[in-house]
């Protein structure tokens, strides 16, 4: 049976990247997201360059029934997912100024749950055939509590926490699990938060490539690293603020 790498979010940014990159390792491909014409037009130039085998599927993560629905569409189709790419993502809202509680649902969905049950449903196949790859993009916003976050970062903190205890416990298995915490990257990721200005104002160093964060996650997973923070930069200053020495000078509350 040939071999699959399923991506959340594909249709842009990091995922639309890990696309391209597993292509060109000859993985075939089941790319997911909402945006169907995004993923069809990326299938179509892929399968082209790389003459391999590629599947989309229209989906909405922010619903509790997606996993499902994207395992059985791969079971139907006999298709073995070697590689399990949890990317898809968003900014999410203001968990206190947002009254309404079904946009904070939807989001815990999308960035948590849909996670935890894409990994309960493709890993134990992973674990019978003993070799599976899954990484799950966490943040830099995951590392550190941050007045203004509100919301994003604890999600990202949750998804560091369950991929570890995964990579932990299935160590022996031959299925190797990694978060990826990129720090700021260039995709979509902050004009559809709404967030030009701010991005803007960043300093340009503190900005890698989608290319550099999925080429240094594809192989950090492969190396067998539970957690990986992507970027030189931010790999530099992640031991520092996750230092218990350090840490607390980092927490500066925010001023209402
Ligand atoms: N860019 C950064 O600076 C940065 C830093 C750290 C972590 N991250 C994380 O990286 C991941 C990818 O983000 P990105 O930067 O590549 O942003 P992006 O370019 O905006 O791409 C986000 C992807 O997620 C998909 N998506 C969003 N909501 C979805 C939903 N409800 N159901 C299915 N798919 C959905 C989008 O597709 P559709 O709109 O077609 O559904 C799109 O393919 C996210 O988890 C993000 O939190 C990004």
């Amino acid at each position: 049976m040939t071999e699959y790498a399923l991506i959340t979010g594909a249709s842009a940014g990091l995922g639309a990247e890990f696309a391209h990159q597993l292509a060109a390792k000859g993985l075939n491909l089941v790319l997911v997201a909402r945006r169907e014409d995004a993923l069809s037009k990326l299938a179509e130039h892929l399968k082209e360059k790389y003459q391999i085998e590629i599947h989309t599927l229209a989906c909405d993560l922010s619903k509790p029934e997606a996993p499902v629905h994207i395992f059985d569409h791969c079971q139907t189709l006999n298709l073995k997912i070697s590689w399990l790419i949890n990317n898809a993502g968003g900014a999410g809202h203001d968990l206190i100024a947002d009254r309404n509680w079904a946009d904070h649902a939807a989001f815990f969905q999308l960035m948590m749950t849909s996670i935890a049950h894409l990994c309960h449903l493709f890993i134990p196949d992973m674990v019978a055939a003993k070799k599976g790859h899954v990484i799950n993009i966490a943040s830099v916003a995951g590392r550190i509590a941050r007045a203004g976050g509100c919301n994003y970062g604890p999600t990202k903190t949750y998804v560091v926490a369950l991929s570890e205890e995964l990579a932990l416990t299935y160590a022996s298995s031959g299925v190797k699990v990694c978060a990826l915490c990129p720090g700021y990257t260039h995709t979509d990721f902050h004009e559809t938060a709404g967030l030009m200005e701010m991005k803007q104002k960043t300093p340009s160093w503190l900005w890698y490539s989608a290319e550099t964060v999925v080429r240094e996650g594809i192989d950090a997973v492969q190396r067998g690293k539970s957690v990986y923070v992507s970027g030189k930069l931010y790999r530099l200053v992640d031991p520092i603020l996750q230092s218990v020495w350090t840490r607390r000078f980092f927490k500066i509350p925010a001023r209402i």
